[in-house]
């Protein structure tokens, strides 16, 4: 990876205008997901993920997200872990998106609900297609990999019994109420835009 050449295209970046932004902010984070990816960030769909305990004590881990769409943003876990016991008791949660090698983070507040199994398998077997962006893990981790196998067996026996939920693996949304676009620019030092859910559709402010 050439961090220098990366360097000088966020430091040339022109400022973003309200009019460019799109409506979405799903949208928004789709080209600039794509630009991350094209400028070969590593793993641009890492992302950290906040949950609070039952003493509000925010707690903040890595997860892979593993595709988005118009309705959220999907990661997978196992289901005994501290994530789902707090995400169970308050699902308000946030997460971040933090690409440091150009400059730009997306960050936002967001509930996180829990997949059916169903869904958890369209996901898993709609990869790669139209219905949004499937992210491949490139297998960094081997053991990650196989983890990933087992789920996808999982998923697929429980989905044709009939099974609503598994106790093994949890698949959740994220689905934001604010979305923030924060990026550095060459004529302001740096820019963010907020979308915020209304009714119907979204409010974009600068702040
Ligand atoms: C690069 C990286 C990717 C990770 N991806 C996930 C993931 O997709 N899902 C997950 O549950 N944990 C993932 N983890 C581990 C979590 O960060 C965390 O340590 C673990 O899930 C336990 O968190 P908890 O006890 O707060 O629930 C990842 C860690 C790293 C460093």
């Amino acid at each position: 990876m050439n961090f220098v050449a990366v360097n000088e295209n966020y430091k040339n970046r022109t400022c973003l205008k309200p009019k460019d932004l799109e409506k979405s902010p799903f949208v928004q984070f789709d080209k600039w997901f794509r630009e991350a990816k094209s400028l070969n960030i590593i793993k641009p769909n890492a992302a950290f993920l906040s949950s609070v305990n039952g003493d509000c004590q925010p707690h903040s881990r890595t997860v892979m997200v593993k595709a988005y769409d118009e309705k959220g943003f999907i990661f997978f876990t196992e289901c005994e872990t501290d994530k789902v016991y707090q995400i169970d008791k308050n699902n308000n949660v946030a997460l971040l998106f933090s690409w440091l090698e150009i400059e730009r983070q997306v960050k936002l507040t967001a509930i996180a609900i829990k997949l059916s199994i169903k869904e958890a398998f369209f996901y898993f077997s709609n990869r790669g297609e139209q219905m949004g962006c499937w992210i491949e893990d490139d297998g960094f981790l081997s053991t990650r990999a196989l983890l990933e196998k087992q789920l996808g067996r999982l998923l697929k026996t429980l989905y044709y019994k009939g099974i609503e939920q598994s106790d093994i693996f949890c698949g959740y949304r994220i689905v934001p109420k604010t979305a923030a676009f924060w990026q550095v620019c060459k004529d302001k030092l740096y820019q963010q835009f907020t979308y915020t859910k209304l009714k119907n559709g979204w409010e974009i402010t600068e702040n």
